[in-house]
């Protein structure tokens, strides 16, 4: 009697799960003769057991397509909103891990999904992940799936603000996905050829932004495209978030956690427009014309790319491999050409950031890109 596995897919959607999810059902049903069933909306159904028989020809055709066909959620395991409440539903979980006589969960999701997936094994669940999400910001995987798709379209992108940013002589800001890592507007910033990238990992000064662009103008270069991180912040607000950061971790006086927990999300709240607002800057600070893209949910949405789709079939058909040899509380990671199993406390709780010394960073720089330092 083969083993009974169980997957969901959680946080937000990548493109790629349909591809790692199929990688997962195919090999584990045709190599090692297990049953597999996935659960709806991740971990919200797994706690409401609301599953999906993953049989017959459900993988068909799904390999190219965006999304996940099991749907996904942003819940907890351990803090869930059911009925209007917050609820633990840790137990739930794990009854309806029992009730489906399960021997291994895969959770298919980012960094958020690493630590519910380590909360579940310390309840004495068979929890095996797979990293995906496109900021690329998951620990010990050199790369998420996702990642290399929507660098692809903010890429292009780039490439389209270009000729019409080019014909008005204008500033275009384009806003970028990621919040606590750079790596897409880095990736799209240079492939795309924009003039200054601002990523969360490197606090801008305004001014500094300004003098590239009115460098350029020196130049005869009457536009710019400033690939704009989601989470990139001016360094006033990047010392005050990181320093609130810091108190809610190490509160050094009782009480202090929760003001710092308030001031986190005043900052926070600050914070959003920062985009719109960084542009008007540039209007008055240049005397050029400036528009604001947001990229957005465009970014995560569509048909995986080639290089996704192999990503999450290799990772998919290895977790396969590690839950016949009973490897559990572990990520499928990508290392070097390999592909590596890491416990999962090396992975969860961490940020994969980008270090300023970066390779990608250097060389940026050496084609003359600001990033407002
Ligand atoms: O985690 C991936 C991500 O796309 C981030 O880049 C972005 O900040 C966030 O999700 C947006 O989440 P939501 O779709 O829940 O608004």
């Amino acid at each position: 009697m083969g083993q009974h596995i169980g997957i969901l897919t959680a946080g937000g959607d990548s493109p790629g799960l349909n591809a790692a999810i199929r990688g997962v059902g195919k090999a584990a049903r045709s190599d090692y003769g297990m049953e597999v069933i996935g659960f709806r909306d991740g971990f919200r159904g797994l706690a409401e057991r609301r599953t999906m028989r993953l049989d017959g020809n459900v993988f068909s055709g799904i390999l190219t397509q965006g999304g996940t066909m099991l749907g996904t959620s942003r819940d907890k395991p351990h803090r869930m909103v059911i009925g209007g409440k917050v609820m633990d539903m840790t137990d739930a979980i794990v009854e309806s891990y029992q009730a489906e006589h399960l021997d291994a969960l895969v959770c298919l999701g980012g960094g958020g999904t690493q630590k519910n997936a380590l909360r579940l094994m310390s309840k004495g669940l068979n929890v095996i992940t797979l990293p995906k999400t496109i900021d690329n910001d998951v620990a010990m995987t050199d790369v998420t799936f996702g990642f290399d798709t929507a660098l692809g379209i903010a890429t292009d992108a780039i490439d389209r603000l270009h000729s019409t940013a080019h014909s008005h002589h204008r500033i275009i800001v384009v806003e970028i996905m990621g919040h606590r890592a750079g790596w897409l507007a880095l990736g799209a910033g240079i492939a795309g050829g924009a003039d200054v990238i601002l990523l969360p990992e490197i606090p801008y000064n305004v001014e500094s932004v300004a003098e590239a662009i009115r460098g350029r103008v020196r130049g005869g270069k009457t536009f710019s495209i400033v690939a704009v991180a989601e989470g990139a912040m001016s360094i006033e607000h990047a010392e005050r978030f990181h320093a609130a950061e810091a108190r809610k971790l190490n509160p050094e006086e009782k009480g202090e956690k929760k003001t710092a927990k308030a001031e986190l999300a005043a900052l926070k709240k600050q914070h959003s427009g920062h985009t719109l607002r960084l542009s008007e800057q540039l209007e008055e600070l240049t005397g050029l014309e400036s528009r604001i893209t947001i990229l957005g949910h465009l970014q995560r949405g569509g048909t995986p790319s080639a290089a996704d789709r192999l990503l999450a079939t290799r990772l998919g058909t290895a977790c396969a491999d590690y839950i016949n040899e009973g490897r559990f509380g572990v990520m499928v990671a990508s290392r070097g050409e390999g592909i590596e199993a890491v416990p999962l406390e090396e992975v969860a709780g961490k940020n994969k950031l980008i270090p300023t010394d970066h390779s990608w960073i250097v060389s940026a720089r050496r084609v003359g890109t600001s990033f407002g330092d």
